[in-house]
């Protein structure tokens, strides 16, 4: 059986700010109906976006611990993979029942069903690296990162106007970019997180990043097709 696509999506796609994402995210719902229908299987990895920075906010200037702030980052994450989840439940996509807690019973759900949603498991990380060790432990034959921009790019592009744009590149060049895996404050994000990263590094896993609100290129991506984002190879 050819592994499944692991596929995570920034919780910055399903943010009130993303325009039309209601029909953002039942064209998501159909492009994954036909990868099923295609016989294939998916790992979704939803990112906390709204809910995680409302919660964060609250509870900041009262709880100064890193782990109990991220431990209600991930309660996020799994309210927005419930959404998620349901939508594909009430579309009739055979897509296992409940939140898995960590990616190893995730990885054993995909035996079973076609599409599994979760969240984060524990503190110390992002959905990033949650959808890489998914990818790791199912044997996965594509990581797709899907966030809101682009590409990876060569410096921050809301900080430098000058930023360029990078279609190929290594893990280790990836590396450079995003910095040694290291986890920063609860709800604060580098392009993809550096801990998963290491993760890929370690497990000789090839990465893409693509901006999940054009649909036309998830679809092209979780297909195997060429599509406009950012590949990332496993280097020497
Ligand atoms: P996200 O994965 O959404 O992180 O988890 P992010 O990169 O900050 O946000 P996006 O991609 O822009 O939406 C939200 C927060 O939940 C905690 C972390 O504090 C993270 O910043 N978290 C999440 C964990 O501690 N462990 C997990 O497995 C997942």
């Amino acid at each position: 059986m050819e592994g499944p696509v692991i596929l995570a999506l920034g919780g910055s796609l399903l943010r009130p700010e993303m325009a039309e994402r209601h029909q953002w995210l039942e064209s998501v719902r159909d492009v994954i109906a036909n990868h099923v229908a295609n016989g294939g299987r998916i790992g979704l990895v939803i990112g906390g976006g709204a809910p995680a920075r409302e919660a964060i906010d609250l509870a900041k200037p009262i709880i100064d611990d890193v782990a109990a702030l991220d431990e209600i980052g991930i309660a996020a994450t799994r309210l927005n993979a419930t959404v998620v989840s349901q939508m594909l439940e009430s579309a009739g996509i055979d897509v296992c029942p409940g939140i898995p807690s960590d990616t190893n019973s995730a990885a054993r759900a995909l035996n079973a069903h076609a599409v599994v949603v979760m969240g984060g498991t524990r503190p110390g990380h992002t959905t990033d690296n949650v959808a890489i060790r998914l990818a790791i432990e199912s044997k996965a034959t594509r990581c797709l990162i899907a966030t809101n921009v682009s590409k990876v790019h060569d410096k921050d592009p809301s900080e430098h106007a000058d930023a360029r744009p990078i279609d190929y590149m290594t893990l280790q060049e990836l590396q450079k970019i995003v910095g040694p895996p290291i986890h920063g404050a609860a709800g604060t994000s580098a392009v993809i997180d550096p801990i998963g990263v290491q993760a890929a590094i370690d497990h000789s896993l090839a990465l893409a990043v693509l901006d999940g609100g054009q649909v036309d290129r998830l679809a092209a991506a979780l297909a195997g097709e060429s599509f406009h984002g950012t590949i990332i190879e496993v280097g020497e």
